[in-house]
């Protein structure tokens, strides 16, 4: 990734410190555009599991995305998005119903088009021996969709679509609760130009098991905690303070994950992968 646009202002300033190591990590992430988990969060989540991945897996990865002119983990994180059609939208998300955050898949996701069963059907094609072209297009797949299944308002509430609806005054502006999760709040987090340092040691160990379904989980009893939901609309300096440690934790979560399944998925040499 070419690293082109810093803010470096108030960077790490008056930060707790268990945000810090992120803090660190997003200086390393170019800031020139947003979309959903906005660029900036895939981004991030893709820079940090690929200093995750084994060398094998490495390896693989960066065979398939050389198919492609200049791709790297980072640059296609955001593919899904940008590609983002009707056919292929329930794929970014999951609504469990209320009082219901044990996914089940005959519940949740019965027609098998969610988020949960899209990385397990990615994941599948990734370990099978589907042509470069079909692995490399389930790689991107996977590269953005745990990060998606990770913020937790894609694993809400289908009747206000995951807090889309859910119209809050964030920093001031109108937004919704979506939005701000996506990338509003992560924007306000403060940068700095200093590169990523080893920022998974910082984190507190969490199964890092490729298990899309418990992620989902959990995501969804974030989604819907006490106070997640701002009952005054505002989105402000407080409601950040509250949930900051929350965001950093399920980008760093995201990454340490995405690593462990790409690593599982792609970590033996293509021979042994082939005969399985
Ligand atoms: N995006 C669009 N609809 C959504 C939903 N129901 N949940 C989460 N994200 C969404
Ligand atoms: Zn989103
Ligand atoms: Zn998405």
């Amino acid at each position: 990734m070419k690293l082109t646009t810093y803010r470096t202002e108030g960077c790490l300033r008056g930060t707790r410190k268990p945000v810090r190591w992120l803090l660190v990590a997003l200086c390393a992430v170019s800031v020139s555009s947003a979309r959903a988990w906005g660029a900036e969060g895939h981004r991030l989540i893709a820079e940090l599991a690929q200093k995750q991945l084994t060398l094998s897996a490495t390896a693989e990865v960066d065979r398939l995305l050389g198919l492609e002119p200049g791709a790297t983990m980072v640059s296609v994180s955001t593919w899904a998005d940008e590609k983002r059609a009707p056919a292929t939208a329930p794929l970014h998300y999951v609504n469990p119903p209320e009082g219901a955050c044990d996914y089940d898949r005959q519940r949740d996701c019965r027609d098998g088009r969610c988020v949960v069963e899209a990385i397990t059907a990615k994941v599948a094609i990734l370990k099978s021996r589907a042509s470069d072209a079909e692995r490399l297009a389930a790689l991107k797949w996977v590269i953005h969709l745990v990060g998606d299944v990770h913020q937790p308002l894609h694993v809400g509430l289908a009747h206000d679509k995951g807090g889309n609806l859910y119209q809050v005054r964030a920093f001031g502006r109108g937004s919704n609760l979506h939005a701000v999760w996506d990338s509003a709040m992560l924007k306000r987090l403060p940068y700095s130009a200093e590169l990523v340092a080893s920022a998974a040691a910082a984190v507190p160990a969490v199964s890092v098991r490729s298990d899309p379904a418990a992620w989902a989980s959990e995501s969804c009893a974030l989604s819907r905690s006490a106070d997640f939901y701002p009952e005054d609309r505002k989105v402000d300096a407080a409601y950040l303070a509250r949930w900051d440690a929350t965001l950093v934790r399920q980008l760093a979560r995201a990454g340490m994950r995405l690593a462990a399944t790409l690593n599982e998925a792609l970590g033996s040499a293509p021979a042994a992968r082939d005969k399985k």
